[in-house]
């Protein structure tokens, strides 16, 4: 059977300043639908570039008083490296500069030329360079860019048209025949209505500058540089050097942009290709921007984020779920540095991040690493099963449909139940008892597979950490060769695999808010971790006031370890919302470390710190317990440092 193809762009950029984390969004997701698509099967052409003449690119590089090319190059270099740092895997990188472009710049435009779509004629309006759009002077907001609000420069020059106008109609009844080609539904209404308000000719030649390619039959001109790089879709598609490629490809599945080149990708890239006789791309997909601050990021706002500096601090990965997950497509988003931290934490460190730790600790230790066929299995084991395979039915129907953070929600919705899984379980308790092997095992297997099945499903999002976590489990199929089917149908995992050593993927992160809750001065009032027995009811009166000096908070255990040589005690990693500290509990005989990690406990928190086996422990859980018996005060569904009085 043939291969299905799928071909996704993003804009290609302009190389007049080095990239911001919008690029990198917009690059992020195409990535990821990219990704996604080979995993179901597709033969994927994924395109990104440089968009590189132009009046604004040609008056930095004199400003800086080099050629353009020198000026271009250096930047598209940069482009290079962060695509590379961000693991995306684009199939061509295409530079407007580069020959097989020019030559289909050229044979485009002589063609449309030929067939008296573009003539010739007197131009005069207004310019907005930084945007690289002709207004006319009713379009202008306050003598603005009505896009960027920008000043714009008078123009007046001999130019070439292009007949839009004639293809209003065409235009029009295509969008409304096609409710899929553009996408979100409101970016389709403004179009339509900046449709019905007339299509003008366009200008789309320049005169007053060369940096461009020249008009063929009349190389004074220069093509403006829109025409020439919505073309870039074709050309990379192979129009007139690969036929077979341009068949099997074209046309394109998305064009994804940001909101504010809709127009010139739904209306005159369209236009263009009808001019032609060439099929429309199926989509054009107009997210939303990434704002800081209440405004557009963007560099001549000085309000941008370096992708770079972010990959460095954070992984590549966590800067790409964030992008994805935070930021609802179609929609303006903000970007903040609080909001990627705590979705890190959260989502990365504490659910993921345990979800494989407590797993792979338990099989380390209650089966040697090795995964085991289980024997006995309950009504939950089938519940986990079937929430798996409804997961991936409905990951695929989001996927499908760019819905990437449905995608992403059910993935999570999935990780929350399977760490719930272990607490419901319990296999701590199992592996005390001979008789519950069987069962431990089935338990054991089950947290594995919705792993191995998780691994698959993060890849296209997360690159580096699906196959980590594939690597860590222990599988010994290459993961280069897994596709969607390996998720389809529960119990793939081979038993018999052996689990690698649990290895943190996501370190949390500590950034020190600015406003830490103000703590109390530790009192000096050491209180016993374990009652032994019932104690009589005959303790002395105390006041509120007595009682207003403990700063019980509710805490939340990210991590818990036995402490060497010495069997009653852990050493627990608790959360306070502002800070984490370490605790020492004699709780070692009634929780296992991995039973602890989620729950949300009770903690005295000014009590004075002290020293236990050489490791300071600050602050005290707090149990309930009657003689053997003993459990720790909880409080679900509350936040890290909420106050308990
Ligand atoms: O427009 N939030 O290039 P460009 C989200 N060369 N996305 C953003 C963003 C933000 N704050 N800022 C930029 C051009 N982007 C033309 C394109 S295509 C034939 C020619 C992303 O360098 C978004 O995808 O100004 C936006 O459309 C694109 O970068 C603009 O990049
Ligand atoms: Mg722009």
């Amino acid at each position: 059977m043939e291969k299905k193809s799928f071909y996704i762009t993003t804009p290609i950029y302009y190389p007049s300043d080095n990239l911001h984390i919008g690029h990198a969004y917009t690059t992020t997701i195409a990535d990821t639908m990219a990704r996604y698509k080979r995993l179901s099967g597709y033969d994927v052409l994924f395109l990104t570039g440089s968009d590189e003449h132009g009046q604004k690119i040609q008056r930095k590089a004199a400003e800086k008083q080099i050629t353009p090319i020198e000026y271009v190059d250096k930047i598209v270099a940069s482009f290079q490296h962060l695509w590379e740092k961000l693991n995306i895997s684009n199939d061509d990188f295409i530079r407007t500069t580069e020959k097989r472009h020019h030559k289909v710049v050229q044979d485009i435009f002589q063609k449309i030329y030929d067939q008296g779509d573009i003539y010739k004629a007197a131009y005069e309006g207004r310019y907005c360079t930084p945007c690289e759009t002709f207004w006319v002077e009713r379009q202008l907001v306050d003598d603005k860019c009505p896009d960027c609000g920008r000043n714009v420069e008078i123009v007046q020059e001999e130019s070439y048209f292009f007949r839009m106008s004639k293809y209003q109609d065409r235009l029009l009844t295509y969008i409304e025949e096609n409710p899929d080609f553009i996408q979100p539904v409101s970016r389709r209404n403004e179009m339509i209505n900046f449709i019905k308000g007339g299509l003008e000719d366009l200008c789309v030649s320049r005169t007053t500058f060369d940096w461009g390619i020249p008009v063929p039959f009349d190389p004074k001109h220069v093509v403006y540089v829109w025409f020439d790089a919505l073309t870039n879709y074709i050309t990379a598609a192979g129009y007139l050097d690969n036929r077979e490629k341009f068949e099997q490809f074209w046309p394109a599945d998305i064009h994804l942009v940001g909101k504010e080149i809709v127009r010139f990708h739904s209306i005159i890239w369209p236009v263009i290709l009808m001019a032609l006789n060439i099929e429309i791309p199926k989509k054009v997909y107009g997210h939303g921007w990434l704002i800081m601050e209440g405004d557009k990021m963007s560099k001549s706002k000085g309000n941008v984020i370096d992708p770079l500096v972010l990959i460095d601090e954070f992984g590549p990965d966590a800067i790409r779920y964030f992008l994805l997950r935070e930021i609802t497509l179609g929609m303006d988003g903000n970007f903040s540095r609080e909001a990627l931290i705590n979705r890190i934490n959260a989502d990365l460190a504490n659910d993921l991040g345990n979800l494989l730790h407590r797993t792979l600790s338990m099989i380390g230790r209650f089966n040697n690493g090795m995964i085991i066929a289980g024997t006995d299995s309950e009504d939950l084991d089938r519940e986990l099963l079937q929430l798996a395979e409804q997961t991936v039915a409905q990951y695929e129907k989001s996927m499908d449909e760019m819905d990437i953070n449905a995608a992403i929600k059910v993935i999570w919705a999935l990780i929350s139940r399977t760490n719930k899984y272990i607490d419901e379980t319990g296999p701590w308790a199992l592996a005390k008892d001979e008789a519950k092997r069987g069962r431990l095992n089935t338990v054991l297997y089950n947290l594995a597979e919705t792993l191995r099945i998780i691994s698959i499903l993060i890849y296209p999002l997360m690159p580096i950490t699906g196959p980590k976590i594939w690597a860590q489990l222990g599988i010994a199929q290459d993961f280069g060769t897994v596709s969607l089917d390996d998720v389809k149908g529960w119990g793939k995992l081979p038993a018999g695999t052996t689990v690698g050593k649990p290895a943190p993927i996501f370190p949390r992160i500590e950034d020190k808010p600015v406003e830490a809750p103000s703590v109390a001065e530790p009192v000096s009032a050491p209180v016993k971790t374990e009652i032994v027995a019932q104690p009589a009811l005959d303790t002395p009166e105390i006041t509120i006031e007595d009682f207003a000096k403990m700063d019980l908070r509710v805490v939340k255990v990210l991590a818990a370890e036995k402490v060497a040589k010495a069997d009653k005690l852990l050493k627990l990693t608790v959360d306070l919302g502002c800070e984490q500290r370490t605790i020492i509990s004699g709780i070692a005989k009634h929780y296992a470390p991995e039973e602890l990690v989620g729950k949300d406990v009770v903690m005295i928190i000014n009590l004075k710190p002290a020293k236990i086996r050489g490791i300071e422990s600050r602050g005290m859980v707090l149990a309930a317990s009657c003689g053997e018996k003993l459990t720790l005060v909880t409080a679900t569904d509350m936040l890290p440092g909420s106050r308990v009085k």
